[in-house]
């Protein structure tokens, strides 16, 4: 028994034991992360609409988008500048602790109208002009299918919006294929204001069903 004990204690001392790990605030990427709270939240869950969030997205969306920040494939005056100050071991890390943290849904926005009309966008969207249904990639609840496509359910409508926008006019080019720029480049501006707002109240499902 004894000897058990010294064994555990022994294992939580190197730090071994997933306990001894989660308390260990001082590894310099959790340091890092904490910065990143300031404005995505704690554990990445925004309460703020300006700051997407990151908690429950899937672990390796977040480490590209945080490579295309850092190498200007995705150029953004303020996330550029964070991601400059991450190694990418400090990207694996911080990538994986946001993916792990529960996300609360932002909550559907907009008229009843406008919700009907970003129902269709998502689950059925219209092939004719070239909209494919969103739900396709990101999955019913808007979860994403990891490694491919990423979480959008739950996200700020605000946000969810402001990057279709960019698609749509090419300021976001990161896109494999450029499939995003393609579909927004087709959607009308109600669509893509009822499709965000739609999305915003998805998600209430665990991240990865
Ligand atoms: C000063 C506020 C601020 C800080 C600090 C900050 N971010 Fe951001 N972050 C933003 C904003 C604003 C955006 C949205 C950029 C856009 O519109 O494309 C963003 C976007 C992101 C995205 C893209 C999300 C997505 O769904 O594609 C990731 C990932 C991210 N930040 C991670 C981080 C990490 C990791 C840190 C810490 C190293 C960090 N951020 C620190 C403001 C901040
Ligand atoms: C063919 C697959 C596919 C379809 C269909 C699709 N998406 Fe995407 N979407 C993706 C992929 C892949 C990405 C990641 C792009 C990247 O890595 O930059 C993405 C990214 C996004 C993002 C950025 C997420 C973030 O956190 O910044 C939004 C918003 C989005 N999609 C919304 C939609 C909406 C709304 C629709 C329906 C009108 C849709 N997508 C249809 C594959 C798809």
């Amino acid at each position: 028994m004894n000897k058990v004990w010294a064994v555990v204690v022994g294992l939580a001392w190197l730090g071994v034991l997933p306990g001894a790990r989660a308390a260990d605030n001082t590894a310099p990427w959790r340091q890092k992360a904490a910065e990143c709270e300031g404005c995505h939240g704690p554990g990445g869950d925004s309460t703020i609409s300006s700051y997407p969030k990151l908690a429950g997205q899937n672990a390796s969306y977040l480490e590209q988008q945080l490579t295309d920040f850092k190498n200007g494939t995705r150029p953004d005056p303020v996330m550029s500048g964070m991601a400059a100050g991450l190694n990418p071991t400090d990207i694996g890390n911080i990538s994986t602790f946001f993916a792990n943290q529960t996300m609360s849904p932002a909550g559907a926005q907009g008229s009843a109208g406008a919700g009907a009309l970003g129902r269709t966008v998502y689950r059925e969207g219209d092939r004719q002009r070239g909209v494919l249904a969103c739900m396709g990639c990101h999955g019913p609840a808007g979860a994403g299918t990891p490694p491919y496509s990423p979480r959008i359910g739950g996200q700020w409508a605000r946000y969810v919006q402001q990057q279709l926008l960019a698609f749509r006019n090419g300021t976001r080019r990161n896109d494999p294929s450029g499939m995003m720029r393609t579909i927004a480049a087709h959607m009308t501006r109600p669509e893509i204001v009822a499709v965000s707002q739609y999305v915003a109240g998805l998600g209430a499902r665990p991240a990865h069903p």
